[in-house]
């Protein structure tokens, strides 16, 4: 029986290049997660786009003094290149600045209002007096009420995670200015989270399979008591308010709507698909499973936000479960390009084979906690694990069978040792599959080179360019039983490095085509040609 299931991925703010803590963070696992989703045979809608709104745009947009749009088209290319380079498969890479995104949040944004979730109220916002100007959340700035970090932003302290406000911050100034900033009243909508507080307790109570660290915050979160949440701001670059009420100056604020964009997103793809209710199979089917890959920064729009306004709305699917991964860290801090930490990501992508690089990032996931990573021990991941154990094993094999055979050896039985290797192929789908559907896909990664291992380990044991010497035969036996564990290696392997697998499978002639699962090989053809799969670096 297939599945549905939504992979949605945390949309990236178009401000800035990625670096390698957002790819492992985010896209690297989902796209695992996809794409052994596909291979079993379920249907997989993987979406997301960039976040083309919000501060970190016009932010960048001032320092460089351009438009905020021309920020948005720069860093949206940008990331498409990056997609295509790692084999990031999205269903739909989109953006926030869309006719359907637009549609969808003025949709759930009316239906809200209707419903009595979301009001007026008249609240304080940050004022910059010598500028003449409300400040954004994250133009004010001071020191986290929570844990006394000394540049918490308006919105959100990085040390801590706690999402703020900014009258919450100690001494809080403008990032515009320095001036001290004041707190004026003005009067915004509001999204009512303390009438969804029961509803959302509940909800998260049930929940079964989640990281540790993420239920934990959303429930201590909730405990806390919801807040009412103002979802409009004093702006000009963002998505209209659909109703008129407030005056001109305002709109919709980009965390009520950037999220939204996982719906939208996925009527879009089946708008262009040419059937506009396709969508229906993974937000309306209960049976479909809806999985959120995103950094912990995002656990409180995810687990608490986002399930809130779907709760208000009705009818839709929540989150089955939210993967948020920690940080990657370079050097102890949180690699972040912004703030000039680690290499950008470009550098690293013209410097390494994407799939190398994938294996090195999916070998460090933050699942549980934030993971060091330093690009010595990737080059040491890279020449001991992916060139010295997979690589090799591929080339070594590949070359004995043509050196020594024109064609793949018709097979004689079975000795114990290969049924024993063949079976333990054949076990090792469901453990690595169970894997991955627990989002460990570290764990996941590591039990596949644990089958490399042994193919390596049973020619080691069997010897084959020692035995044919005496008995072709034999070797022959032991070559194609090697073959056909490489082609389940590389099957294990292609949700992490999907380009190699595909070189691998596509030089083995097979008579079955599984996907997930033993095949058998072609005996009496020849054996494709195939280059080097990873170089080693110095
Ligand atoms: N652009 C935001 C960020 O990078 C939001 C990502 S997830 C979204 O933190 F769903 F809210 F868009
Ligand atoms: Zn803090």
């Amino acid at each position: 029986m297939s599945k549905n299931i939504l992979v949605a991925v945390a949309w990236p703010y178009a401000s800035g290049s990625r670096h390698l803590g957002h790819i492992g963070g985010a896209y690297l696992p989902a796209d695992i997660f996809a794409r052994y989703h596909r291979v079993v045979g379920n249907n997989v809608l993987m979406v997301s786009g960039s976040d083309v709104h919000g501060t970190p745009i016009t932010v960048r947009a001032d320092a460089e003094g351009v438009e905020p749009i021309d920020i948005v088209n720069k860093y949206h290319n940008e990331f498409l290149g990056y997609w295509e380079k790692l084999g990031i498969s999205w269903d739909n890479y989109t953006t926030t600045m869309t006719d359907t995104h637009i549609e969808v949040v003025h949709d759930i944004f009316n239906k809200l209002l209707e419903k009595g979730f979301i009001d007026k109220q008249k609240s304080l916002q940050a004022y910059d007096p010598g500028e003449n100007k409300f400040l954004p959340d994250r133009y004010v700035e001071g020191t986290c009420p929570y844990c006394s970090y000394s540049e918490a932003r308006g919105d959100q302290c990085d040390s801590c995670s706690k999402t703020l406000d900014p009258e919450e911050l100690i001494n809080p100034i403008s990032k515009i200015s320095g001036n001290k900033a004041e707190f004026k009243e003005t009067e915004h909508f509001f999204l009512k989270l303390s009438l969804l507080e029961d509803q959302l307790a509940s909800w998260l109570d049930e929940k079964e399979g989640w990281r540790p660290h993420v239920i934990n915050w959303a429930k201590s979160f909730v405990k806390d008591g919801l807040q009412d949440r103002a979802i409009t701001r004093d702006l000009d670059w963002g998505i209209e308010i659909p109703v008129d009420d407030l005056g001109s100056g305002k709109k919709i604020y980009v965390w009520f709507e950037a999220v939204i964009g996982y719906l939208s997103a996925s009527k879009e793809w089946a708008k262009n698909k040419g059937n506009e209710k396709e969508w229906t199979e993974w937000w309306n089917n209960e049976s479909a499973g809806t999985y959120y890959f995103i950094g912990k920064d995002n656990v409180p729009f995810h687990a608490v936000i986002w399930p809130s306004i779907l709760l208000a709305y009705e009818g839709l699917n929540l989150p089955t479960n939210v993967p948020a991964n920690q940080y990657i860290l370079v050097k102890g801090e949180k690699a972040s390009a912004s703030r000039g930490v680690g290499k950008t990501l470009q550098e690293y992508l013209d410097e390494w084979n994407p799939d190398a690089l994938r294996y090195a990032l999916a070998s460090a996931l933050p699942e549980q906690s934030d993971t060091e990573i330093s690009e010595d021990e990737m080059i040491r991941r890279n020449n001991e694990e992916l060139v010295a154990a997979w690589g090799n094993l591929v080339q070594r094999v590949f070359t004995q069978i043509q050196n020594n055979f024109s064609k793949i050896s018709e097979i004689d039985e079975a000795d114990e040792v290969d049924k024993k290797l063949l079976k333990e192929m054949s076990e090792s789908y469901d453990i690595v599959g169970q894997l991955i559907e627990k989002v460990e896909l570290k764990a996941a990664l590591q039990e596949s080179m644990r089958y490399v291992s042994k193919v390596n380990g049973y020619l080691n044991e069997t010897e084959p360019w020692k035995v044919i010497k005496e008995d072709e035969k034999r070797a022959g036996r032991i070559l194609y039983t090697a073959l056909e564990a490489i082609d389940s290696c590389a099957n294990l392997l292609y949700p992490f490095m999907p380009s190699t697998s595909d070189l691998v499978r596509s030089a083995i002639p097979r008579e079955t085509e599984n996907l997930w699962g033993l095949n058998k090989i072609k005996t009496g053809v020849e054996l494709k040609e195939i280059g080097l799969l990873f170089n080693k670096f110095d």
